[in-house]
């Protein structure tokens, strides 16, 4: 199966994708991670990103394009993947078009997560993440087991740099000028499933499985 799982910052892609991903047994590619990812390394990649990132932007399209299309090749992709946070805008989606045509595959499902922008501040003001494995928790509706301790790994959890209320808005404006067109985009390719995305997480999980597993029509 090959996902993409679209929304608004804080909607809840990333936590989806991860509980999605053990369950069908998907690679999770986030392009958000990588980026992440690399800042920590102090690869150049990370350090261009970071310019990006910290003020709310999108990270160049060519840029992205290129390393989704690198870890697509990589050999876990070959059974499906979920994508979350890529495509954010028209030409990434269709580069992606493009280069699924190449491959001979097709994308199976777009999962739109949709949040009223009031609780995706709130998400987003009160997200802490691991410092190490990069774990989501949230202050109030995701509580770590031990205050400050990531459940999984004992890491230390910290705010994300770009989850401070200035740059959460400018995420939001970016997010409803450069992203919320892909809704239209995949409504007409027929791919688009919007999922409730205010309900609870498990209530949230199951509706997407369910969609997945093809009784939801
Ligand atoms: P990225 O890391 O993708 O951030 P984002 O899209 O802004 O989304 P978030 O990760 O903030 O939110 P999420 O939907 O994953 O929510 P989460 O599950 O954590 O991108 C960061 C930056 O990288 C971008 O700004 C850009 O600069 C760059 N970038 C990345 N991809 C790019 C691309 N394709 N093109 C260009 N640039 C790109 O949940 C949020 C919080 O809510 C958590 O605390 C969670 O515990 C809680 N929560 C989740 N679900 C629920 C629920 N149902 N009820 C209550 N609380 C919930
Ligand atoms: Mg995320
Ligand atoms: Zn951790």
């Amino acid at each position: 199966m090959r996902l993409i799982f679209l929304g608004p910052p804080g909607a809840g892609k990333g936590t989806q994708a991860e509980k999605i991903s053990k369950e069908f047994e998907l690679p999770h590619v986030s392009t958000g991670d990588i980026f992440r990812k690399a800042l920590k390394e102090g690869t150049e990649l990370g350090l261009k990103a970071k310019n990006y990132m910290d003020k709310g932007l999108l990270v160049p399209d060519d840029v992205v394009v290129a390393i989704v299309e690198e870890r697509l090749k990589q050999e876990d992709c070959e059974k499906g993947f979920i994508l979350d946070g890529f495509p954010r805008t028209v030409p990434q989606a269709e580069a992606l078009d493009m280069s699924m045509k190449e491959l001979n595959r097709s994308i199976d499902h777009v999962i739109n997560i949709s949040v009223s922008k009031e609780e995706l501040i709130e998400r987003l003001t009160g997200r802490r993440v691991c410092s190490k494995c990069g774990a989501s928790f949230h202050i109030k509706y995701n509580t770590p087991k031990e205050e400050g301790v990531c459940d999984i790994c004992g890491g230390e959890l910290i705010q994300r740099d770009d989850d401070r209320i200035e740059t959460v808005n400018e995420r939001l404006n970016v997010y409803n000028e450069q992203t919320q067109p892909l809704i239209e985009y995949y409504k007409q390719k027929k791919l688009l499933r919007t999922v409730d995305g205010e309900k609870g997480i498990d209530k949230v999980f199951e509706e997407i499985s369910k969609i997945l597993r093809g009784d939801s029509k």
